[in-house]
This record gives structure tokens, sequence and C-alpha cells, in this order.
């Protein structure tokens, strides 16, 4: 079964967003292969840690529910691979962390990492979806896991504020 199947069986609308997007990271960390973090940066003002979208002035990426080790806490929008997905409202699939100009390493065994924007009912990125690996190459291009990854997302944007 696509991973966007359990995943949109498990949401449910009149959960806490929080509450949804913990139980989908941890059916995402079980079902994936070879992963070794899967979690979310939610965009929230600096200053309140409230929940906005990435073009409103004061945004960044906090560290929202997650699988893995201990993460970095805050990301500014346009920095490392999730603040250039949430900036830039792309998916991003890097085979080789290494060679990601400003990549940001909270984890120095992480090889390979894809990210996935998720945006709210305006269109606008109101976090992302960050997936690590620690084998080189785990994230190439675009193939059918990452589709499923992508279709995940949206189902995960209709339940964000
Ligand atoms: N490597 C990410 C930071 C988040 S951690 O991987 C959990 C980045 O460069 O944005």
């Amino acid at each position: 079964m696509a991973l966007s199947s359990y995943v949109e069986a498990m949401i449910d609308e009149k959960d806490w967003y929080i509450t949804n997007l913990s139980n989908v990271a941890a059916c995402l960390w079980q079902q994936l292969p070879d992963v070794s973090w899967v979690g979310f940066y939610l965009i929230a003002d600096k200053d309140t840690n409230v929940c906005i979208s990435a073009d409103s002035e004061n945004a960044e990426l906090i560290l929202g529910p997650f699988q893995g080790k201990v993460a970095c806490t805050h990301i500014a929008l346009g920095r490392g691979v999730c603040g250039v997905s949430a900036a830039e409202n792309k998916t991003l699939i890097v085979p080789d962390v290494s060679q990601f100009a400003g990549y940001i390493a909270c984890d120095s065994e992480a090889k390979s990492e894809i990210v996935i924007p998720l945006c709210n009912a305006d269109g606008k990125v109101v976090g992302v979806l960050d997936i690590d690996s620690n084998t080189m190459g785990r994230f190439t291009e675009p193939n059918e896991e990452s589709a499923d990854l992508e279709k995940c997302a949206e189902l995960i944007s209709k339940i964000l504020p």
C-alpha cells in the first residue's frame, strides 16, 4: 500500500494538528526503509512561535514533531536544505549533503536528504517535511517514492493552521 494511503487513513481532521503531525512522523518513520530522521519544521514568528506563512516578516522554521535524533530547533528561511525548500516552495532532493551549499548538519552521520514544502489553502508555505538518511544517494531524483511523499505533504497541508 502507498504511504500516502496510510497517511490519509491516519489523519483525523478533528484532532489538533500537532497530534496528526506526530503520528504521521511516526508512520513515515516505521514505513520508510533506510531513513535516519523524519519530521516537520513549521513556519512560525521568531518572537512568538505562533504559526504564520513563509512570506510574513519575522518568519523562520521551528522544529515540529519528528522521529530520530535531537535536531536543530530554529532554521532561517533560505538557510540549509529546509530553509531553501521553504523559501523557494520547491521539493529538494539532495543525494550527497556535503555538496549542498549551506547544508545544516544536525547529525554528522546524515548523508542524503529530501525536503518537501507544506502549503496552506492559499498556496503559501507553512512548513516542510524533512527526511534524512545515513546512506549516500538514498534520495537521488524524483521517483515513485518522492511523488508519494509529495502526496503525503499535500494531505498534511490540509490540516495545518
Ligand atoms: N539538514 C537540514 C536541517 C534539519 S536536520 O536534517 C533534521 C537542513 O540543511 O536544512
